[in-house]
């Protein structure tokens, strides 16, 4: 197989999707790869690096699409990237189509087969892909909420854990899965007052052992949600329903009752958002205010920090990466966890949550 990996594209985002570990492993089992010029620089992985490995570079994106059927990405292709897309290419990358009809509708066009990093599922429902990344935003998401909590930043200007004889900022953490208990770790750790609501009892079970009481389970309900933001400093939105759109939780009248200078970590923005109104922002400009609240939206938190992520991201890809290169679309008939992977196929949407949340037709997979 030949296996392709453009430079991404989206504003500030630094990762790339496979490493020379990656394309040494693809090497070994007979497979060719394509890396574009510079895509791993900035996750600190030289041209020099690939090509010791044994990729072949490539100066534009046009030719690594050109040349190869299988492309790693790392965030959904834009436009100029849809273009190249044909019938005979499987991507697969992170996809998040559930926010974005056009993305959707361009992809259904160009014939390919897309896989999505974040709808691969085992059957007791744990996301892999997503695993690592959810690890990472939500352990930054209390690192950047203390940041934009500071008086310059345009916070309220409390530190999260206080100090002996003040009181510690209160943490309110919406969601109890991957980025949750990772958000939660930072902010105890910081000293922070935390409470974490989850809508599965069995979950907050577990948080609750697992944190020996340093923090507080809350039952997931708009009412706790509401009385809870009126005493926070530090929102964390870390929701999901896999495939479908975030829930709105966090409407503008709810945050009139916020206090003034308090954040808004909007982690399930990639998928539309717990917080009404609030489109997605970029790195470069990461805040948007609502009544003197900010609320940090940024799609791509792991962004920030492509040293670890890329390493991360690769790490739990390339078995399915493997996998793809081995057999094709094959792989997927023998793999049902990759199975549900799949969000488009010849042109129709192919994973029922996506097709309910985006409002098209929904075509089994065969
Ligand atoms: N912005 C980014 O860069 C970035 C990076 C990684 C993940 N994410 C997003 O973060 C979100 C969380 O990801 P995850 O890996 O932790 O998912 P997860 O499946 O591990 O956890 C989600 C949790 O949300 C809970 N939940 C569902 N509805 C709820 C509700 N109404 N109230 C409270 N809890 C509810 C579920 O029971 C589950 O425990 C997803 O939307 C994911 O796409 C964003």
């Amino acid at each position: 197989m030949k296996v392709g990996v453009p430079k991404e594209i989206l504003d500030q985002e630094y990762r790339v999707a496979l490493t020379p570990a990656g394309v040494d492993a693809l090497i070994r089992q007979g497979h060719e790869v394509y890396v574009e010029n510079n895509a791993g620089l900035e996750s600190g992985i030289t041209n020099q690096a690939f090509d010791k490995a044994g990729a072949k570079i490539l100066n534009t994106p046009h030719e690594v699409f050109d040349a190869t059927e299988l492309i790693l990405k790392v965030k959904q292709p834009l436009e100029d990237e849809c273009k190249y897309l044909k019938l005979n290419h499987i991507l697969f990358t992170f996809l998040h189509l559930a926010a974005d009809k056009t993305l959707a509708n361009d992809l259904c066009k160009s014939g390919a087969t897309c896989i999505a990093y974040e709808t691969i599922e085992y059957s007791n429902g744990a996301l892999p892909l997503l695993i690592p990344m959810s690890e990472i935003a939500g352990r930054l998401s209390t690192q950047v909420g203390a940041h934009y909590l500071e008086k310059h930043s345009g916070g309220k200007g409390v530190l999260l854990g206080g100090v002996p004889g003040v009181e510690p900022a209160n943490v309110v953490i919406i969601g109890g899965g991957t980025v949750g208990i990772n958000a939660a770790k930072m902010a105890i750790g910081l000293g922070a007052n935390v409470a974490i609501l989850d809508k599965n009892l069995n979950r907050l079970r577990e948080l609750d052992d697992y944190f020996h009481g340093r923090l507080h389970t809350v039952y997931s309900t708009q009412h706790k949600i509401e009385d809870l933001l009126s005493e926070a400093d530090l929102i964390i939105t870390a929701v999901l329903v896999t495939g479908a759109k975030a829930p709105k939780l966090i409407t503008k009248d709810l945050i009139a009752h916020m206090k003034h200078g308090s954040v808004i970590v909007d982690v399930a923005i990639d998928q539309g958002g717990c917080v009404e109104g609030v489109k997605p922002t970029k790195h470069s400009n990461p805040l948007v205010k609502i009544n003197n609240v900010s609320v940090y939206a940024v799609p791509n938190i792991p962004g920030a920090v492509p040293m670890t992520s890329t390493i991360a991201l690769t790490n739990a890809t390339l078995p399915y990466v493997l996998k793809l290169a081995n057999a094709g679309y094959k792989a997927v008939l023998d793999d049902a966890a990759l199975a549900k992977g799949v969000n488009i196929r010849n042109g129709s949407i192919v994973h029922k949550v996506v097709a309910d949340a985006l409002d098209m037709e929904y075509v089994p997979l065969t």
